[in-house]
């Protein structure tokens, strides 16, 4: 894939990321290794997990051996409630397919307080211990967050509980049927094991993202754009549909695509 891809519609450019996926998902397999893929929540990904899910039905690949770490959940959450990102990815993704239940993580949002700290280092070392994220898959707020890393953060940040920006909570109202009864913090990885994944796929669709993505991709690298930390990532992909890109520069998308 190269560096910024633009597609007519999201429907396409979700397919590609799938195709993608299940390119690396299937050679993994062909070599007898396990894969380990950093997935993500929200609006962003949804097409691109029925395409694998489409392709692990029509076309028989298999998931036994793909290792997930999600990047975040909100906090307090019950992993049962519909409003879950727990519920999200089975919903979406895990009950769809044969990826083992053992070898799905996703952050606890039900732990105590106190718990947490503990919680997130063993969440890092069971990261390590799966020998890293091959693929992260990222979609980008319109406050510039991956995962729910708001601005600022800095480029150490590690797993922890976070205060979500107002914006954000804002965004995520709609799915809570009102601010009021939207969670106000989430436990999420950071930024520095995200640019640890060995590739990062990150997609934005419609118009709403377009000044957050060209601000991401042209400005400079700064704690305010979290998402600009990725400039420095040596195997990033942005997928993008027409509107999600309409405001970079001409020389950025002829450049790069
Ligand atoms: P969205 O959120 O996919 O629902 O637009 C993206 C994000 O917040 O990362």
């Amino acid at each position: 894939m190269r560096p910024i891809q633009v597609f007519d519609d999201k429907m396409e450019g979700s397919k590609a990321i799938a195709r993608h996926i299940a390119h690396l998902v299937k050679r993994r397999r062909e070599e007898h290794k396990p894969v380990v893929l950093g997935l993500a929540t929200g609006s962003t990904p949804i097409g691109v997990y029925e395409e694998l899910v489409r392709i692990h039905k029509n076309e028989g690949l298999s998931f036994d051996h793909v290792v997930t770490f999600n990047l975040d959940e909100y906090y307090p959450m019950r992993p049962s409630s519909q409003q879950s990102y727990s519920w999200f990815m089975h919903h979406h993704l895990f009950n769809h397919i044969d990826v083992p239940a053992q070898n799905i993580h996703i952050p606890d949002g039900a732990l105590a307080k106190n718990h947490i700290p503990a919680f997130c280092r063993g969440y890092e070392a069971a990261i390590k211990n799966a020998g890293g994220i091959d693929l992260q898959l990222l979609g980008i707020g319109r406050t510039g967050h991956i995962g729910f890393n708001e601005p600022p953060v800095s480029a150490d940040s590690i797993t922890r509980l976070v205060s979500l920006h107002p914006i954000t909570i804002e965004d995520a109202a709609r799915d809570f049927g009102g601010i009021s009864f939207t969670p106000t913090e989430a436990i999420t990885m950071g930024i520095s094991m995200i640019m640890q994944a060995r590739e990062i796929v990150i997609a934005g669709w419609g118009p709403n993202k377009a000044a957050i993505i060209k601000k991401a991709i042209e400005a400079n690298i700064d704690e305010q754009i979290p998402a600009s930390y990725l400039q420095t990532h040596p195997s990033v992909k942005w997928v993008l549909d027409k509107e999600a890109a309409a405001e970079l520069s001409e020389m950025t998308v002829h450049t790069d695509a």
